[in-house]
Formats: C-alpha cells, sequence, structure tokens
C-alpha cells in the first residue's frame, strides 16, 4: 500500500532533517558496508580492476591505470568490446528472452526488446554499417527521435568498433551540420521524424538542410518512425537508404571487434565557454567499468528492476544510464519518446504504473514543473512499484528533493543526487542508497575511489563550511581522454588551473561532515534545464542576425528551469526596432542552434557595459537581471550605462 506522507514540506525540511536508508532498503541493498569507502580509498585501482573482472575481457588487461596528467590510459593491454558486454554476456542464462527495452512512444505504442532480439537487431544493423563502408574508427552521427533504433545504431557502432557521435534531436540543423563536420562522420542514421507534444520533429528535414555542407557523409540512413508516409520523404539517390530495406537484407553473424580498452567509443559534444562545442571523447574499457559500477551500486539494480531514466538519450545520461549502464547491469531499460505533458500532466506516472517501474531517474527541472502542476497529477496512479528516485543535471532545491520523496516516492524511497558531466561519463558525487544519510540539496559524497575536493584560488581545500571550486584530484576510470581534434583545449580547459587535477567549472561547498553542495558553473556555461548551454554559442547566435551589433547572454535564476537565458543585445545603427524584432530574435537563435538556446528575453539596451579594455561585464548585467545591487563598477568605462539599463530594467519589470 502506498503509505500517504502528510507532514507539510516546510516541516521535513526544519533544521537538520536528514533522510536515512530505510532499515528494509538497507538491509537489502547491493551495498550497504560503509566500509566499501575506506577499502576503495587505500586501493583504488584494486578497487576499480575488481568492477572490471565481472565483465568480459577477450584479454585481460596488463595495468589498471597509466598515468601521465592528464593523460589517463585504463585497463592497459586489455581487450574487449562494449555491445559484447551489454549483449552477449547475457544471452547463455536466464536473461535471454528478458526485456532489455522497454519503449513507448508518444502516441502510445509499446515495444519490448528482449536482449535476445535487441542483439539480433544490434548485429543486423552492424552489418549494414559494414556494407556502406564503415570501418573501425570510422565516425557515424546519430540524430534520432528516442525510438529503440537509436541505441540500436549505438551499439552496432560500438560492436564493429565505429565511434558515434549522437546529436540530441531538438538540434538545429546549424548545430548538427557543426558536429558532422568536427567528427568528418561518414555516415548518418536518422528518422524522417519523431514526436514531440503531438508535433513532429522534421528530423529528415533538417539533416538534409545539414548536408549541404557535409561533403564527408557519404550515406544517410532514414528509419522510418510513421510521422509521414514514405512517399512524402524525399531519399537523395544513392546517397539516402531506408533502414528497414537495409535491415531486411543484412545477415545476422556479426562478431564482436576485439577493441584495445583504449580504443575510442564515442565523442559527445558539450559546451564550453567558447563559440565552438567540444567533441568530448570516451574509450571503451574504463567507461564500461566506471558506467558498470555507477549504475550497479547508486540505483541498486536487482535482477527483477524495471529501471526508467528520463534524459534524452542525446545527453551524456542518456548514454550512460539508459543504453549502456542498465544493459550492463542486464537490466530493463524503460525509453519514453515524449513529452511529459502529452496527451495529459499525468503521462510518466501512467508510465510508471503501466510497466511497474522500480527505479526513476529525472532532473530536477521536471519535479519542479510537477509541482507547478500539482500533486493531483502523481496522485490518480499507483506507484507503490517505485523504490528509488534519482536526480540529476543541476542542483536540486530541497523543497523539490522533499517534494519527490514524499509525492513521487510516496515517503519510502531513498533520493540519490547524483553529480557529474558528460567529461567524466560517470556519476561522481552521490549517495549510495543503502549507506548514506541524506541531506536534501546535497550530492552528499564522492563514490568510492573518487577524490574530490574543494578548493581556493591558490589550490587549498577550504576549511569546513567554506565554498570554492570543485575539483577532482585522482583519474578514474569512465573519465574523458581527450577533446576531439582538440588536445590542447583539452589540457587548457580542465588540467592547467592546478596541474595534476582536473578542474569541473563548478563552485561548491562542502560541511563539517563532509558532504557537497554544488552552487553551479563558475564560468560563461549556464545551465538551463539540466543542459548546458555556453553563453559565447548564443551570441554568436545572435550577432548572426542582420540587425544586431551586439550581444551579452546571461544566465538569470529561474524557479522551475534552475537558470533561464537573458539576452541583452544592441542593435545596428538605421536599423528599425520593430515590435516583432524581440521574437524575431529568439526564434533566431532557436534555429541556429535548437529550441532549448532560445533566450527567455531579450533586452534591448544603446550600449552594453563594457571595462575600460573594452570587455563586456556580464557579471553587471546579471546584477541588474537579478534585481540586485551592483558589485564592484570601478573598473567601468562608462557608469551611466549601467544605471540606464537598470532603469530600463525597472520600467520591464513594471
Ligand atoms: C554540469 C554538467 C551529467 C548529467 C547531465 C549534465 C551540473 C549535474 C548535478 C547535480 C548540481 C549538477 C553541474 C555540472 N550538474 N548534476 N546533481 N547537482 N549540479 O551533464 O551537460 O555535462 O553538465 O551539470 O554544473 O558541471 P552536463
Amino acid at each position: 500500500m502506498v503509505e500517504k506522507v502528510q507532514a507539510p514540506i516546510e516541516a521535513l525540511l526544519q533544521e537538520g532533517r536528514t533522510f536515512p536508508p530505510p532499515d528494509e532498503f538497507r538491509q537489502r541493498a547491493n551495498i550497504n558496508d560503509p566500509g566499501v569507502y575506506e577499502e576503495a580509498e587505500r586501493d583504488p585501482e584494486g578497487f576499480w580492476a575488481r568492477w572490471a573482472e565481472q565483465l568480459h575481457w577477450f584479454r585481460k588487461w596488463e595495468r589498471v591505470l597509466e598515468w601521465n596528467p592528464p593523460w589517463a590510459k585504463w585497463f592497459v593491454g586489455g581487450k574487449t568490446n562494449l555491445a559484447y558486454n551489454c549483449l552477449d554476456r547475457h544471452l547463455t542464462g536466464a536473461r535471454k528472452n528478458k526485456a532489455a527495452i522497454l519503449w513507448e512512444g508518444e502516441p502510445g505504442e509499446v515495444r519490448i526488446l528482449t536482449y535476445w532480439e535487441l542483439y539480433r537487431q544490434v548485429c543486423k544493423f552492424a552489418n549494414v554499417l559494414k556494407s556502406l563502408g564503415v570501418k573501425k574508427g570510422d565516425r557515424v552521427t546519430i540524430y534520432m527521435p528516442m525510438v529503440p533504433e537509436l541505441p540500436i545504431a549505438m551499439l552496432a557502432c560500438a560492436r564493429i568498433g565505429a565511434v558515434h557521435s549522437v546529436v540530441f534531436g531538438g538540434f538545429s540543423s546549424d548545430a548538427l551540420r557543426d558536429r558532422i563536420q568536427d567528427a568528418q562522420a561518414k555516415v548518418l542514421v536518422t528518422a524522417e521524424g519523431g514526436w514531440r507534444r503531438g508535433n513532429i520533429v522534421p528530423l529528415k528535414r533538417n539533416a538534409d538542410e545539414a548536408l549541404k555542407e557535409c561533403p564527408s557523409i557519404e550515406h544517410v540512413v532514414v528509419f522510418h518512425r510513421g510521422c509521414y508516409e514514405q512517399s512524402q520523404v524525399p531519399m537523395t539517390p544513392g546517397r539516402d537508404l531506408w533502414w528497414h530495406e537495409l535491415m531486411a537484407q543484412a545477415p545476422l553473424e556479426c562478431p564482436a571487434e576485439e577493441m584495445d580498452a583504449e580504443d575510442m567509443l564515442y565523442i559527445l559534444y558539450t559546451s564550453g565557454t567558447t563559440g565552438k562545442p567540444k567533441g568530448v571523447v570516451h574509450t571503451t574499457g574504463g567507461y564500461m567499468v566506471g558506467v558498470y559500477a555507477t549504475t550497479k551500486w547508486v540505483f541498486d539494480l536487482k535482477e527483477e528492476d524495471t529501471y526508467w531514466c528520463t534524459a534524452d538519450i542525446g545527453w551524456v545520461t542518456g548514454h550512460s544510464y539508459i543504453v549502456y549502464g542498465p544493459l550492463l547491469c542486464g537490466t530493463t531499460t524503460v525509453m519514453y519518446e515524449g513529452s511529459p505533458d502529452w496527451p495529459e500532466r499525468d503521462r510518466w506516472w501512467a508510465l510508471v504504473e503501466r510497466h511497474g517501474v522500480n527505479i526513476l531517474y529525472t532532473a530536477p527541472t521536471a519535479i519542479r514543473t510537477f509541482m507547478r502542476w500539482g500533486e493531483e497529477w502523481p496522485a490518480r496512479h499507483d506507484l507503490s512499484s517505485l523504490r528509488l528516485l534519482g536526480s540529476v543535471g543541476e542542483p536540486i532545491n530541497p523543497e523539490a528533493w522533499v517534494w519527490y520523496w514524499r509525492n513521487i516516492g510516496g515517503g519510502r524511497c531513498p533520493v540519490v543526487d547524483t553529480w557529474w558531466q558528460t567529461e567524466t561519463g560517470m556519476i561522481m558525487i552521490t549517495p549510495l542508497p543503502g549507506i548514506t544519510v541524506c541531506k536534501p540539496g546535497s550530492a552528499t559524497r564522492p563514490f568510492p575511489g573518487v577524490a574530490a575536493d574543494v578548493v581556493d584560488d591558490a589550490g587549498n581545500s577550504v576549511p569546513a563550511g567554506a565554498g570554492g571550486y570543485l575539483v577532482l584530484k585522482r583519474p578514474w576510470p569512465a573519465m574523458m581522454r581527450t577533446i576531439y581534434g582538440d588536445p590542447d583545449r583539452y589540457v587548457q580547459q580542465y588540467w592547467s588551473r592546478y596541474p595534476g587535477i582536473y578542474f569541473t567549472g563548478d563552485g561548491a561547498k562542502r560541511d563539517e561532515d563532509g558532504y557537497f553542495w554544488i552552487v553551479g558553473r563558475i564560468d560563461d556555461v549556464v545551465n538551463v534545464a539540466g543542459h548546458r548551454i555556453g553563453t559565447m554559442e548564443v551570441e554568436s547566435a545572435l550577432v548572426d542576425h542582420p540587425s544586431v551589433a551586439e550581444a551579452a547572454v546571461i544566465g538569470r535564476s529561474d524557479e522551475v528551469k534552475g537558470q533561464a537565458l537573458w539576452a541583452f543585445v544592441t542593435i545596428k545603427e538605421g536599423v528599425d526596432r520593430h515590435q516583432g524584432l524581440e521574437q524575431e530574435l529568439r526564434e533566431h537563435v532557436a534555429r541556429k542552434i535548437g529550441g532549448i538556446a532560445r533566450p527567455d528575453r531579450i533586452i534591448f539596451a544603446a550600449e552594453l557595459p563594457k571595462t575600460r579594455s573594452g570587455k563586456i561585464m556580464r557579471r553587471l548585467l546579471r546584477d541588474i537581471a537579478e534585481g540586485r545591487a551592483l558589485g564592484d563598477t570601478t573598473t567601468l568605462q562608462d557608469p551611466a550605462v549601467v544605471q540606464t539599463l537598470r532603469e530600463q530594467y525597472e520600467h520591464l519589470e513594471g
């Protein structure tokens, strides 16, 4: 029965209220011995090697780690295959006919792929890729809706040693073009469309637009999702091929390539502080081990669990914790194609009830949206199958944590707030649900074997209660290895502030109990609804518009999205600032990058505040947007500029 927890959130948030693992959960947990922290700390390499031993290697490694900062090699000399470990390894036992992927489309179809069926599809598609000339090391870009063919394409790449680069389906044709060009991909896998809130996302049309400037692409494989009739989809002869036609002819036999532990597995682009996205490179062996270990312990996966991570596979969360981690564990991973409010605001809770979901992993933005929609939506459904809840992507405020725990978890389920990044590949700071006493709003402690610290400018650990920069002091198996095609930027970006120490770009505090409280980005990166957006990228999109002279973009705190994008813009001399210009600029950015980067507000300014050397002072713009007192203005070239902006802003707010 669902235990209803009636206490108001405020009462649960009283000073000092902590959340230990419920007894029954602790007793059954995959890991409940607090000694693991010390054990891993004593011998981190031994700790990771013991995880690696649980997986399949064609050849065992000679050394666990070779560390020449900032260059790491894990499981040196080892040969393995990630797709083999996700599929073949499960086919000789009871998992053969177990559901691997349980998929629900937005219109309501359900498809269940068993491990056996998934294996067959992956082998066939691997042969399709081979028939198109894809070889080990070649890059394949995947631009798909959330359908099973997306993980099938990823696993097929991993099987033959091709490098996948998944581009989120919400990105625009320009963003897709840039990523294909950077990776020099040979094949693009896409679909004619996907469903989102009852609308069609025109993926193939975007792809055609992008491919006008992508000479590296030799073939496009198009999965027919059924949004349009096949005859309505323009296919370029010789280049474009239908997924189902290729699959109908593909042989089943496809041995898994013996990959070196350090062979590249995938590239995933993420925003940084420059206008150009970074291609984060992950390799095979270490990524596999790190993701496997964290999935098993953080989500406490059991053989009978149905696990649902609500992310899109276009982000790292989907790579590690929809596809690779759960399949490595032999679990049933749920995929949902569409929007949470389609056809109504209880779609997720209907899904949990229908499929008996046991573990749910989502983002604070989603939780805050549900809070806003009201408790009645989850209350309509029986959510008693749930036993563990997770959060990722941005800091979760204590109110949202407690709401989640109470209204979704019925007060029974531990909540794991997991901190990590595209670059870390795996969860790094997190509770272990059978051990950790949680404090709402804190990601708690580093995973065993992970060395995180909070340091000051000089690199010294800050005392308890103080704030500083979040750093990682020891290599970990799933760490990024480089930025694709730009090793200097890898060194510069992550390893130069404190030599030999990884700089996360996040600010954090650590309390008296050693718990970490992540504050957020300290660089020119904004976290909108759990998605990282570089302000420079948005600025370049804005100045690309013929009316715009200059633009400065900042993140302003937002109750639902965590942060929202606000753009301060000056327009060119002689341009008419007509009524529709704000809307036009917002749409221009959405077209250039994708809907997630569309600014919430455009503020037209006569001038932007600058230092005497001409640098835009975004800090002051943030102060203005947040409506707080201006920080230090002594370096400002012309103080009148901020004064005018401030008055204008107050006027805007009405
Ligand atoms: C940035 C990484 C890795 C999953 C999705 C985002 C922020 C992530 C948390 C958390 C506070 C968090 C950080 C980080 N972040 N998880 N639990 N608490 N902040 O991946 O796009 O690479 O962004 O997201 O700022 O640096 P990403």
